[in-house]
């Protein structure tokens, strides 16, 4: 591990490292959301909002945050979230995110845009592989990457919900980050003071959207299956389609986007295993409330069969203890492992990972929980709690 990545002590840490790395154009791609960026600031500040209550007295000589999720037991509470287009950031990355997984034992979910293939997911990490499905417009195409998925022996199908159309992200607008590419000479120039990434870049080239090339016209450049997928995505996943899916894989079936209740009992209804609540990072709809502040309610909504898991907003492992004390399974992190990878490979993804262990452990001890198990409401700042049901009621 790089010197700078061990001494990297917490999330905002492995973002500058991150940053110094990237250049403007891809680090913005990471960092960004959409419109004014109201949405991840409220996504971050929510947070603030819930607090958790000091327990002492309590024997919490050990603790124990192993994890039960879908029958098997994970070391932590929280896994990899799928991100798209993470080649971009450095090559093969996508793969080592899903190492890093595997050896930390957590759940990795690959990006429906991945620029890894579903097939050597499986072969390194059949049993923490996730694959992550956005629907084409041409439904054949999903129905074969759900195959491919099943076939390549992964347990879990996320289906992500939450993007009908491309969100108006500014920062890649303003940079040219658009199909065309159109790149500014200040952007090239930019690029250029980053000699470590553009040095692989000029050596490995574009990313490819693997998974989708075999669908693209024969002989088709990275370029060309890129443009192939933006004509193919986004495309409104319906209920109809969900149920479809359904009966198709065999799995953990997920939907991931879920931010109201009634779309909850919605996916109960319908035989899904999970849902996510989440805001995509802040990245779909600016006047979103942080997903934190609606976890509550979701959670009432859900029912015993639904399984309630949580990303967005995530900086700090009593972050996740809140999540798991307002009624979440499991929770995710999106940015916090791509600024890990992205600085530093697989063991920027495992600094990342290691960082949220022990602050979920430190946090555990505070509010004398010996293991995760015995997080629940009762944890939480009783005011603090009303409110955001409160807010919910109106
Ligand atoms: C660079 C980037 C790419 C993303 N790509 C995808 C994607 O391909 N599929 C998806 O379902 N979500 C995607 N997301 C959303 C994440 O899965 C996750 O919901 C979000 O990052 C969680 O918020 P956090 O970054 O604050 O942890 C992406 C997020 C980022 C930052």
């Amino acid at each position: 591990m790089s010197s700078a990545v061990a001494a990297a002590i917490n999330f905002d840490d492995l973002r500058q490292l991150a940053r110094r790395r990237l250049p403007k154009i891809a680090f913005d791609f990471i960092e960004g959301g959409l419109d004014d960026e109201h949405g991840i600031a409220r996504n971050y500040s929510s947070f603030q909002d819930v607090c958790l209550v000091p327990r002492y007295g309590i024997d919490v000589a050990t603790r124990d945050q192993s994890t039960e999720l879908f029958g098997r037991t994970y070391a932590s509470p929280v896994g990899i979230a799928p991100t798209g287009l993470a080649g971009l950031f450095r090559p093969g990355v996508d793969l080592m995110l899903a190492r890093a997984a595997r050896d930390a034992n957590v759940p990795f979910i690959m990006s429906g845009v991945s620029t890894g293939l579903i097939e050597d997911l499986g072969r390194i990490a059949p049993e923490h592989g996730w694959y992550q499905l956005y629907c084409a417009k041409d439904r054949t195409i999903s129905e074969d990457q759900v195959k491919r998925a099943q076939d390549a022996g992964l347990s879990t199908l996320v289906i992500t919900v939450d993007v009908p159309v491309g969100s108006k992200r500014e920062r890649n607008m303003r940079n040219g980050f658009t199909r065309p590419l159109k790149m500014t000479l200040k952007t090239k120039l930019e690029a250029c003071m980053h000699p470590g990434w553009l040095a692989e870049y000029a050596r490995t080239g574009m990313p490819l959207f693997c998974n989708w090339a075999k669908y693209a016209p024969a002989g088709a450049t990275p370029d060309q299956v890129a443009e192939f997928v933006s004509q193919q995505t986004p495309s409104p996943c319906t209920w109809a389609d969900i149920e479809k899916f359904r009966r198709q894989w065999k799995g953990n079936l997920v939907i991931k986007g879920i931010m109201h209740p009634d779309d909850a009992v919605r996916c109960a209804a319908l035989g899904v295993d999970g849902i996510m609540v989440s805001n995509h990072g802040g990245r779909q709809l600016d006047k979103s409330p942080g997903p934190i502040e609606v976890l509550p309610a979701i959670v009432a909504a859900a029912g015993e069969k639904l399984t309630v898991m949580y990303d967005s907003g995530i900086r700090r492992g009593s972050d996740i203890v809140a999540a798991l004390c307002l009624g979440a399974k499991f929770v995710f992190v999106g940015r916090a492992t791509l600024y890990g990878a992205a600085a530093a490979g697989i063991p920027g993804a495992a600094r990342a990972l290691d960082i949220f262990r022990d602050e979920i452990d430190r946090t555990m001890a505070q509010i004398g929980a010996p293991d995760i198990r015995s997080l629940g409401p009762q944890h939480l700042f009783w005011e603090q709690t009303e409110n955001l049901k409160r807010n919910w009621r109106g």
